[in-house]
């Protein structure tokens, strides 16, 4: 079966007269396979919104290919819009519509059976508030009726940008289980956020993206292994022969970080070149483990994002930028 989805040196260069050129996008990659929950990261001005806008047809590329469901976009957007929804930008309902005649009314423009409303509704969790005001429902709800909205035409590919922005550890939860629910009935999700722990733990398997390229993709645990970076934690028979042990792995190429008792070595093939190394020097290794990485910081790392006092995630590297509302695309 044919990706899903597919990106091959996607370039975007934004163009204002008072900032001059920026590059968004340098070369960025991306494949999401069938029926899989694709999480698409990267820190606040990496590209997401601008790969999601590209690929949707609201702006046009400078380079690169991209295919939806197996055919080539742009061109072929026509054939494939119906196939594929998106909440791209946060969409705006009538705060006086109830999210039943909000859809109702979505359905009759979309020629999508009525029917389908009820469906959806039952889907995203809102049938039994499907008659109220949409002004007095939650940010949470909110979303899950624009999601509802995106799965009026019962799309086999569902894109949405930083679907959990704002919601509280409540809301996030709710949908959590709503995107893996999707799955289960065989639809393919690609979801961006900035932080790392909203979808970490609904993702099949994510693209990561900094500064507008990738820099790793592939099944969650993949990506775990290829960044573990072989490192080992290392403990001797005697703790006083540690920081000669440093010297010996250092000089033979070895990143080595002391920590209290052990040695924190990276940069190192096999864990048993540590022991061999050492051993033939005349000292003995009593203990060799694996150093434990988590998504969180093969994410930081590779972002080159570090936590900030009272915010959850640093980092927009267009800081400097003026607020993106001054644009215009
Ligand atoms: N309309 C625009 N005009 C100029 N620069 C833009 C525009 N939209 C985004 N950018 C810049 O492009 C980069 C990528 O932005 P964006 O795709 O929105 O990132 P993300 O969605 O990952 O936060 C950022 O540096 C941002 O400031
Ligand atoms: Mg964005």
């Amino acid at each position: 079966m044919p990706a899903v989805l597919e990106i091959s040196g996607l370039e975007k260069t934004y163009r204002s007269r008072r900032r001059g050129a920026r590059k968004a996008l340098d070369g960025f990659d991306m494949v999401v396979e069938s029926g899989e929950v694709h999480g698409f990261l990267g820190p606040n001005g990496s590209g997401k919104t601008t790969t999601l806008r590209t690929l949707l047809g609201l702006i046009a590329p400078n380079g690169g290919r991209m295919t939806l469901l197996g055919q080539e976009v742009p061109a072929a957007l026509p054939q494939v819009a119906g196939r594929v929804g998106a909440i791209v930008e946060s969409p705006q309902f009538f705060p006086n519509f109830s999210a039943h005649d909000t859809l109702s009314l979505l359905a009759e423009a979309g020629g999508v059976q009525k029917q389908r409303v009820t469906e959806v509704l039952e889907l995203v969790g809102l049938r039994d508030r499907a008659t109220e005001r949409v002004r007095t429902y939650s940010l949470g709800m909110k979303q899950r009726l624009a999601v509802a909205s995106a799965l009026l035409k019962k799309p086999d590919l569902l894109i949405l940008d930083e679907p959990a922005n704002g919601l509280d550890p409540g809301g996030i939860r709710e949908m959590r289980t709503l995107m893996r629910g999707l799955a289960e009935a065989g639809m393919t999700v690609l979801l961006s956020s900035h932080i790392l722990g909203e979808v970490q733990l609904i993702c099949d398997s994510v693209t990561i993206i900094s500064r507008g390229r990738r820099v790793a993709y592939g099944a969650v645990a993949e990506v775990l292994a290829q960044h573990a970076g072989g490192g080992v934690t290392v403990r001797l028979e005697s703790a006083e022969d540690l920081s000669v042990a440093a010297e010996i792995l250092i000089a033979a190429g070895a990143r080595v970080t002391p920590d209290h008792d052990r040695l924190v070595v990276s940069n190192v093939e096999k864990p048993a070149w540590v022991t061999r190394t050492l051993a033939e020097r005349g000292y003995y290794v009593s203990e060799l483990a694996p150093v434990k990485v988590d998504l969180e910081s093969v994410f930081l790392e590779l972002t080159q994002t570090a936590p900030v006092a009272g915010q959850a995630r640093q980092v927009d590297d267009s800081a400097v930028a003026p607020a993106q509302g001054g644009w215009g695309v």
